[in-house]
């Protein structure tokens, strides 16, 4: 074991989302097709002490179904786990809100973040950041009916556009969401037109913090090593970070990040490590997915994402793209992941 005493280094303390304590001021990201309950049972099992699962449509909650059966299984051993929410209107959010309390969420985030183009065309997401009144009305409307019962926590980008119409309308949701009663804010440094373009800002951040003063704030964007989380960290002073595409196929860096925090080095991950944690998470998804082509195709998302951990990544990535059976995952991790 290697000792570094990093300039980066930072004990992990507990990061509070209202009355709720977290161990570590890395958590798990909510990632749509991604962070579901398998990605955040892995991601726990690498040292995850908080996770959020994808972001689910207020509608897709309240219709009776396999989906809203799906979104409400929450089971004794994923928590503290987030439960996101999308919507366009304060009535159908807040029902919503209630359901996802009812099965067990311990903590409710409102997403007004998604700059997909079909989720602003409906009035969703990152469109809210345009809207203002709507927007803290919404969380108004989902504070009440959560009442107290467990925290409420708003995912933002740092704006519609760069113009200083967007920033204002910013800072008026920000303000209106704590004053509506939020526990915690998760800021994404890009605009919602930037999309993925350039980089996310790290100032806007620290400027977020220094406004929220000693309410919560937690920083995403461009989080692809412990090493980054650390910097965002000490460079913005948020209180927390939530780790996004860092994450796919890396549930790793979590434990990469406690390590730098114990004033050790990140150690990479071994073919073994890698190859248990993939077949730790095909297990998972064959244990809650509806057939098991199902569970193969949302593993194999994942495993092609493995490798660029992989020495061959690319002949790696390849391999995983052609795996479509039990057997094509067993060549796999038998041609590719014996660590002799
Ligand atoms: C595939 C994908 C799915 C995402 N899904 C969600 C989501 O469901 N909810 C959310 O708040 N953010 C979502 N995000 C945004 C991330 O949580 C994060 O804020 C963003 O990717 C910036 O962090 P990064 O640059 O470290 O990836 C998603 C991002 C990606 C790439």
């Amino acid at each position: 074991m290697h000792s570094v005493s990093s300039p980066d280094s930072r004990s992990p303390e507990t990061l509070c989302i209202g009355p709720l304590g977290i161990a570590k001021p890395w958590v798990q990201a909510a990632l749509s097709g991604y962070s579901d309950l398998a990605m955040r049972r892995v991601a726990r099992a690498h040292g995850a002490a908080y996770a959020l699962n994808e972001v689910v449509i207020d509608e897709k909650v309240l219709q009776r179904g396999k989906g809203r059966q799906r979104i409400l299984f929450v089971p004794d051993d994923d928590h503290p786990v987030g439960g996101q929410l999308m919507g366009s209107t304060p009535e159908r959010f807040a029902q919503a809100a209630n359901d996802l309390v009812e099965a067990g969420y311990d903590v409710v985030d409102i997403n007004f973040g998604c700059p997909v183009g079909k989720v602003l065309g409906r009035c969703r997401g990152g469109y809210l950041l345009g809207q203002p009144a709507l927007a803290i009305d919404i969380v108004l409307r989902v504070v009440e009916a959560v009442r107290g019962r467990v925290p409420v926590t708003l995912k933002m980008r740092r704006g519609l556009s760069e113009d200083p119409q967007s920033e204002g309308a910013f800072f008026e949701i920000l303000d209106g969401a704590f004053d509506a009663g939020i526990s915690a804010v998760t800021v994404h440094g890009r605009t919602v037109d930037q999309k993925y373009e350039g980089l996310s800002s790290r100032g806007f951040l620290k400027r977020v913090k220094t406004h929220a003063g000693s309410r919560t704030v937690l920083g995403s964007g461009d989080l692809f090593s412990a090493e980054d989380v650390h910097s965002m960290l000490r460079d913005t002073g948020v209180d927390g970070v939530t780790i996004a595409r860092g994450a796919i196929g890396n549930p790793f860096i979590f434990e990469q990040c406690d390590r730098i925090a114990s004033g050790l080095r990140p150690v990479a991950p071994t073919l073994a490590m890698q190859a248990r944690a993939i077949s730790r998470h095909l297990e998972e998804a064959l244990r809650i997915a509806r057939d098991e082509a199902s569970a193969l195709g949302k593993t194999r998302r994942h495993a092609i994402q493995y490798a660029r951990l992989h020495p061959e990544p690319i002949r790696c990535r390849d391999a995983w793209v052609m795996a479509r059976s039990r057997q094509d995952f067993e060549r796999v991790f038998g041609e590719l992941y014996s660590d002799a």
